[in-house]
This record gives structure tokens, C-alpha cells and sequence, in this order.
């Protein structure tokens, strides 16, 4: 058995929970469920970033205290993540003392063995982004993605990530799997042939309270990214009874391409520092577009994943979004694209061939499943996508492309659907009651592997499926769709409303 540590970025809570957060969190979702399906022992880990200056500003502006905003927005974001049934198994917040322990502990043994020293400082300060810039670095006197930024001068603390550059240079030239997709590999070895700094870690408490006091010198907090990348390491060691320590290092990183550098030159970095071993893979995915814009919150182009989820239901928005991205590409969503997606493949491809299969099975069987009979050609081609489907989904799994996997699931729908418009089971039947049987037979279990198969991306739609074709609805194990024939013959069938209704778009 074998494990795997699957993490997402922690939100900022100084912002509602948008469809950029949703993809992560369900693409995180889907992997873990499928992981779990396949036997392997499965951490899953997300959840909110409450420290630092945007959230001590979001907080002034409702006129509340930081504790208490965070209080109240952290949950929403949890509650966002029950309705799209997201699987976590540890919902982390950076304001809990455990993980301020853990990040105090870790940022005294760094200043212990040198790793961190104080310096006088001076540079220019982009308050949105949280981060200093050096002269040269700014674009028309503002920071390189165009904010605000102030000069400042000051005594701060000093991570030694320079010293680090060549190991990391090194480390990501020798794992091609550590930071995917590729090109954002190259992205991250390009920032890297200009000599690395060192990375301020420290924020005096006079500027930002808001934050987890240093260890050695309590007039200044930690630099909120110091502290919200070590949640993947702090939530193994105490959001779990007993720790789950043999977690580390995760299998997973999952991010947006925006806080690459942060996750794959500060967190590397951070951990080569404290002697831990690195992540196996960081994956940064593209952004949801909406026409040519980057949704965000400032534009006002935000579609809240629960007005979709309403409208459609959860697992059609989990499909759709597991389907139309490829991890590291950009993507478009519009409600157009869900109903496209969703009548094509969803209604047509899958839920048809359910339909046809279900319905004749309770008019010329009494609702009982017939005896499988005796396979010809058509019936090997059959099971032979249905294994070719599952193995290409196992494949796809482990490249982490829930898109790929969906993409060999429906493929195996759609082999069901010529199936059985090659032996018309409506015509047959009037003849050769066998025959019909038997085709009907195959075709249901080849949906019913269709239905194990994307399980982990519709949970409740598959579980329905599988009932109807007498299955039990819970989780089955993965092996099941390899395996041919476990539909037993005379188990109970039944067609119900449609599964996967159409939809009308909106013109
Ligand atoms: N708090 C930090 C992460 C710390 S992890 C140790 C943060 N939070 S965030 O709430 O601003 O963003 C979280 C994630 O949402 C990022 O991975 C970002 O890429 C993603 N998205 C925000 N808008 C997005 C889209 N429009 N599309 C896809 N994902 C995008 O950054």
C-alpha cells in the first residue's frame, strides 16, 4: 500500500471563496479519492491563511478585529468545500496555536544554526503582495505587476535562501517530476539564473501585528508566507491523533501558477534549511479565464462555485471543471461551456446508453439483470476497452490528469453506445430473447466500470449509477474496474429519472 500527501494552497481569508479556490480544492479532491479508491493511504490537506498585512487590512475595513474576521470568513470557505463534497482530511487554520508552535519551534532551531540573521534593510514595499523590491526590479516606479509600492528602511531578519540557489538548481534539473508541467519548471530555472537573495522573513510589530511573533525577538512577526508554507508540514504533526509524520514529504503540492515562486524557490529552500525533505511534486495550473480576463475578485468577474453548483449541481461543476482544464494550461468557463459539456458527454454519452440499457432491461426482464451468455467479437471489443479505459485512467491518475482520466472513462460510454447500436437490443429482442440478454448484460457492465471509474469525480451521480445497476453506491475498490463481470446475473435493475438531464442554454 502505498501513500499519498495531497495538499492545496491555503486561502487567504481577506476574500470570499471563488471558482479559482474551487478548482484546486476539487482537482485536489478528485486525486485523493481516486488514490483512496486504488488502496493507498491518503492525507489530504487544506484550509485558510489567516496572518499578514491583507487580512489585517480586510479585517479594518468591516471594523473588526483580525481574530474575529478570520473567525468568520474561514468557515465560509469550509462550507463551500462541504457542498462541493470535498474529502479533506484536515482542515488547517494558521491561526490555530498548534501550527504557531510548530512555525516558532522551526523558526528557532533556523536562528539556532544560523540560518536566519538580522540586518538593516532597505527597499521598496509592495503592501499587496507582501514582499520587498529592489531598485532595479521595479517598472515605472511601481512593482513588476504594477502596485503601490513605498520605500522603507529597517532591521529585519534574513532567511539564507541565497546560499541554497545551486542545490536547487541542481535538485529541479535532476527530478523532472518536481516541478510540473514542465514549462513552469523552466519558468522557475530561468528566475534562478540571477543570483537568489536572501529572503526577509520578519515584519516589525510596529508596521504588522498581525502575524506569529519570533521566537527570538518579540517585537517583530513572521512573514506571513514563512508561516502559511509551513502548514504542510505543521498539519501532519498535529492535526492528526496520532501525528502522521510518515506523511512527509507530500506527493502534492497543488497551486495556481501565481504563487510558483513561492512554493518552488522560498518553500524548497525553507526546507533544505531545516534538514526536511523536499516535496516529490509541486503541479501549478493555469487560471480560469473568463473571455480574455483572469477572474479575480477586483475585476468583479467572480463566479461564485455555489450559484453554478445551484444551478447545475455539484457533480455536473466537479465534472466540468475536472474536464475543461488541463492542469497547466488556462481554460474558460462560462455557463454555456457547463450545459455544452454536460449535454454532450454527460446526457448523451453516458446517461443514454443508461437509459437504453436500464429501461429495456425492466420492460423484457422484469427489471432483472440476464445472464451474460456466451461473448462473441463484438462482446471481446467491448471488454477490451473497458480494460484499455481502466488502465488509461489508472495512467492518467498518476500523471495527475483527472481531465485524461475523464477523457478514457467517456471514451469507454461512447464504446457502449455503438455496442449497442450494433446489436440493437430493441430490434433483437423481438427474436432472440438470449441474444438481447446478453448484449444488454454487456453493456451494463460496461457502464457499470464507467461508473467506478469516474466515481471519484461525480461521487453521488456514480454512486446513483451504480445503484441502478445494482451495485452498492458506496466507494467500491478500484481493481473493480478491471475486473469483468462482477454485475451478478437476476440482480435488480431499475431505469429512474433521467440521470443526467439536458440543459437548456441560456439565449
Ligand atoms: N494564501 C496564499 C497561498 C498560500 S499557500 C501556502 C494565496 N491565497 S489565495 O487565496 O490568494 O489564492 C489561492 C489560489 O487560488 C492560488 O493558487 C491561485 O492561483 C488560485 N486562483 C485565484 N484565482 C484563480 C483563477 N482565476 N483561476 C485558477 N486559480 C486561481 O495565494
Amino acid at each position: 500500500m502505498a501513500k499519498f500527501y495531497v495538499t492545496t494552497p491555503i486561502y487567504y481569508v481577506n476574500d470570499e471563496p471563488h471558482l479559482g479556490h474551487a478548482y484546486t480544492t476539487v482537482l485536489a479532491d478528485v486525486l485523493a479519492r481516486y488514490h483512496r479508491l486504488m488502496g493507498d493511504e491518503v492525507v489530504f490537506l487544506t484550509g485558510t491563511d489567516e496572518h499578514g498585512q491583507k487580512v489585517q487590512q480586510a479585517a479594518e475595513k468591516r471594523g473588526v478585529d483580525p481574530q474575529t474576521h478570520c473567525d468568520e470568513l474561514s468557515p465560509r470557505f469550509a462550507a463551500v468545500w462541504e457542498k462541493l463534497g470535498i474529502s479533506h482530511d484536515f482542515y488547517i487554520r494558521t491561526t490555530m496555536d498548534d501550527h504557531a508552535a510548530v512555525v516558532r519551534r522551526i523558526l528557532a532551531q533556523l536562528w539556532d544554526a544560523s540560518e536566519i540573521y538580522d540586518a538593516e534593510y532597505e527597499g521598496w514595499y509592495d503592501v499587496s503582495e507582501e514582499r520587498f523590491y529592489t531598485e532595479k526590479e521595479l517598472v515605472d516606479g511601481k512593482s513588476p505587476v504594477g502596485n503601490e509600492v513605498t520605500f522603507i528602511r529597517e532591521k529585519n531578519y534574513f532567511f539564507r535562501m541565497g546560499k541554497y540557489q545551486q542545490q536547487l538548481i541542481d535538485h529541479i534539473e535532476a527530478n523532472p517530476d518536481f516541478i510540473v508541467p514542465k514549462k513552469r519548471a523552466n519558468e522557475v530555472l530561468g528566475f534562478l539564473r540571477q543570483p537568489l537573495g536572501d529572503l526577509c522573513i520578519s515584519r516589525p510589530k510596529e508596521r504588522l501585528n498581525w502575524g506569529i511573533p519570533l521566537p527570538f525577538d518579540e517585537d517583530y512577526v513572521c512573514y506571513v508566507w514563512f508561516d502559511a508554507l509551513l502548514n504542510y508540514y505543521s498539519g501532519l504533526e498535529f492535526g492528526f491523533e496520532p501525528s502522521r509524520g510518515e506523511f512527509w514529504p507530500a506527493d502534492l503540492h497543488l497551486i495556481g501558477k501565481d504563487i510558483l515562486t513561492t512554493h518552488a524557490v522560498y518553500w524548497p529552500t525553507m526546507l533544505m534549511g531545516a534538514g526536511l525533505a523536499l516535496p516529490k511534486t509541486i503541479l501549478a495550473h493555469g487560471w480560469w479565464m473568463f473571455g480574455e480576463q483572469k477572474m479575480s475578485k477586483s475585476k468583479g468577474n467572480v463566479v461564485k462555485p455555489l450559484d453554478t453548483m445551484d444551478l447545475y449541481g455539484r457533480d455536473i461543476l466537479r465534472y466540468f471543471l475536472m474536464r475543461e482544464m488541463t492542469p497547466g494550461s488556462d481554460s474558460n468557463f462560462s455557463q454555456d461551456l457547463i450545459v455544452e459539456r454536460n449535454n454532450t458527454e454527460l446526457a448523451n454519452d453516458l446517461g443514454n446508453g443508461l437509459n437504453r440499457v436500464t429501461k429495456l432491461v425492466e420492460k423484457h426482464f422484469e427489471g432483472r439483470l440476464p445472464a451474460p451468455g456466451e461473448s462473441e467479437a463484438l462482446e471481446e471489443t467491448l471488454i477490451a476497452a473497458a480494460a484499455a479505459s481502466a488502465e488509461g485512467v489508472q495512467r492518467e491518475i498518476g500523471d495527475f490528469h483527472p481531465n485524461g482520466a475523464i477523457r478514457e472513462a467517456m471514451e469507454l460510454s461512447r464504446e457502449v453506445n455503438r455496442y449497442l447500436e450494433q446489436r440493437a437490443p430493441w430490434k433483437s429482442i423481438k427474436e432472440d430473447r438470449e441474444a438481447t440478454g446478453r448484449t444488454l448484460y454487456h453493456a451494463a457492465e460496461a457502464l457499470r466500470i464507467v461508473g467506478v471509474l469516474l466515481q471519484p469525480v461525480m461521487p453521488e451521480k456514480c454512486g446513483e449509477l451504480l445503484s441502478r445497476l445494482g451495485r452498492p453506491a458506496e466507494p467500491v475498490d478500484f481493481v473493480e474496474s478491471a475486473r469483468w463481470g462482477v454485475l451478478e446475473e437476476g440482480s435488480p435493475v431499475n431505469s429512474g429519472e433521467p440521470l443526467f438531464p439536458r440543459f437548456e442554454t441560456e439565449e
